[in-house]
């Protein structure tokens, strides 16, 4: 093998790499946004934030239940609180989070859970996840939103399923 020969042998060595990793961050993409759900939220509606008293859904904020098991959560953010700021639903629930905001910026992050969404006045961010184990789930704000901001929490309450309806 001569000094050229071992030049490209060299430089293919280095190419190979190069195309193989963006491709495995490719299908790394690809797999994270398709079989495990993980996605950018995305823009679920407009509404004008001066109007919301009248705006159906937010003109009546709080927890619907669907079908059984199936809930939707109707949130409004505002400086510097969530209404409602506390939900209690039963272990196994899935619920749907559809939230908005009155007035600047915030977010709406509910622990140990995906729910991790920017609230933006005029838009609507809407998410769901499933609450398997029982217990508190701290809500909070994670966008400054002025000087109220590190009091602005709520609470997800998830009870302990009842074993006698629901059948698990
Ligand atoms: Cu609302 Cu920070």
């Amino acid at each position: 093998m001569n000094q050229k020969q071992l030049g490209y042998l060299f430089e293919i060595a280095w190419i190979l790499p190069s195309v193989a990793v963006p491709i495995a961050f490719l299908v790394a993409i690809v797999i994270t946004a398709f079989a495990v759900g993980i996605s950018v939220p995305g823009e679920a509606g407009r509404v004008d934030p001066k109007t919301l008293n009248t705006t159906a859904p937010f003109d009546k904020p709080g927890l619907r239940e669907l079908a059984p098991g199936r809930y939707e959560a109707v949130i409004t953010a505002q400086l510097f609180n969530f209404t409602p700021g506390e939900l209690e639903i039963p272990a196994g629930s899935k619920v749907t989070f559809i939230v908005t905001s009155r007035d600047v910026i915030h977010g709406y992050k509910v622990e140990n859970t995906p729910i991790n969404m920017m609230i933006v006045p005029g838009q609507i961010s809407r998410m769901t996840t499933t609450f398997d184990q029982p217990g508190e789930y701290y809500v909070y704000c994670h966008e400054y939103c002025g000087g109220g901001h590190h009091l602005m929490a709520g609470k997800i309450i998830v009870t302990p399923a009842q074993s006698a309806s629901s059948g698990r």
